[in-house]
């Protein structure tokens, strides 16, 4: 295996943006009717020279970026990519417990190795930003689940999963951050996935200990805006509490509160740690010690995916 590309990132991270929740999503889940984008997506990660892939997006989606459109819109939505030539699609789940740094390590996996991350929690908070009148009660049930920090019904996850095949089967690989979470989900996405004749190449776990963890959620600040994350200590804005990016104000993310946290973290011991047994299992399950800089963690995850057959 190739080893990956080096790529400098020196901006904020922006990796969950406010767009609108499109026509396509399943009924029983989303509304038909889609809020206007509030922002550009595409701010998330800015087209880099060594980037491996070519974008080209018909669905009026902004061409020759590495977006995430086609997630957040569901359905018809679709991103067409190239592989350049040698370039490998890699199709990788990422396992770990909440704020072990999942979403950072996402941000350099997708810049660098050009897998599109598909975050289901983003998609939720993409949500929030529909008009309450416009959510179905499916929809309105899934915010308040996050919010208090407890999952959402496997059937509401699994139905926006399922919904976007176009995403799971893209040429260009994807990185799926936050699916599954229990073992009904595990095993909805290996239908999805034998469904469309692919094959997971590896689950990356994160590992690090719980104290380093409370830390890392407890300082995440969120830019109200554009949705870049920052850290208190270990990424501070220039300016406390305004966005370097958009200058907008930072917040404490509502499932960042020491209550919320606490039900996460519980939900994660309960149904999602164990998963890996079931990666395990299936000869997939890549473990990674997470602690240590997103660029020291990111060069492990290399490491250990050069090292896979
Ligand atoms: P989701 O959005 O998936 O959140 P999560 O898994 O709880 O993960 P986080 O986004 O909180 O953390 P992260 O691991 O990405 O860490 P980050 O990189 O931000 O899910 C949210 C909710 O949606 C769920 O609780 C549930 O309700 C619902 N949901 C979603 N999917 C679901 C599913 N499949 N089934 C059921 N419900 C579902 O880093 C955290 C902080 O640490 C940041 O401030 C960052 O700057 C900092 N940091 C990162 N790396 C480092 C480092 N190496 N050193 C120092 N600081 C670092």
């Amino acid at each position: 295996m190739a080893m990956p590309k080096q790529v400098n990132v020196t901006q904020p991270r922006a990796r969950k943006p406010v767009v609108s929740i499109g026509r396509s999503m399943s009924k029983a889940i989303l509304p038909l009717k889609a809020a206007p984008p509030k922002r550009d997506p595409n701010v998330r990660n800015p087209p880099s020279a060594s980037h491996r892939i070519l974008l080209s997006c018909p669905a009026k989606m902004t061409a020759t970026k590495h977006d995430r459109n086609a997630w957040f819109k569901g359905g018809i939505a679709n991103c067409q990519v190239t592989l350049a030539p040698g370039a490998r699609a890699y199709r990788m789940v990422l396992l770990g417990a909440p704020g072990v740094g999942k979403g950072t390590q996402a941000e350099l996996i997708s810049e660098r190795l050009g897998p599109c991350q598909l975050s289901t929690g983003d998609v939720f908070r993409a949500a929030k930003t529909l008009d309450p009148s416009e959510r179905t009660p499916a929809l309105t049930a899934a915010l308040d689940f996050m919010k208090r920090g407890e999952l959402v019904p496997d059937e509401t996850v699994i139905g926006i999963v399922r919904e976007r095949p176009n995403c799971l089967r893209c040429p260009g690989g994807f990185l799926l951050d936050g699916f599954p979470r229990t073992a009904h989900q595990a095993e909805a996405l290996d239908a999805m996935l034998k469904d469309l004749s692919m094959k997971l190449d590896a689950v990356l776990s994160y590992d690090l200990p719980i104290d380093q963890i409370v830390s890392r959620l407890s300082g995440r600040r969120t830019c109200g805006g554009c949705k870049a994350v920052y850290h208190v200590t270990t990424k501070p804005p220039k300016v406390a509490d305004v966005c370097d990016a958009c200058g907008g104000k930072l917040i404490v993310r509502e499932d960042d509160r020491p209550e919320a946290i606490r039900v996460r973290m519980e939900a994660y011991e309960k149904s999602t740690a164990p998963l890996a047994n079931y990666y395990r299992k299936r000869g997939l399950l890549v473990s990674i010690a997470a602690e240590g800089s997103p660029e020291d963690i990111y060069k492990r995850t290399a490491a250990a995916l050069t090292a896979r057959p």
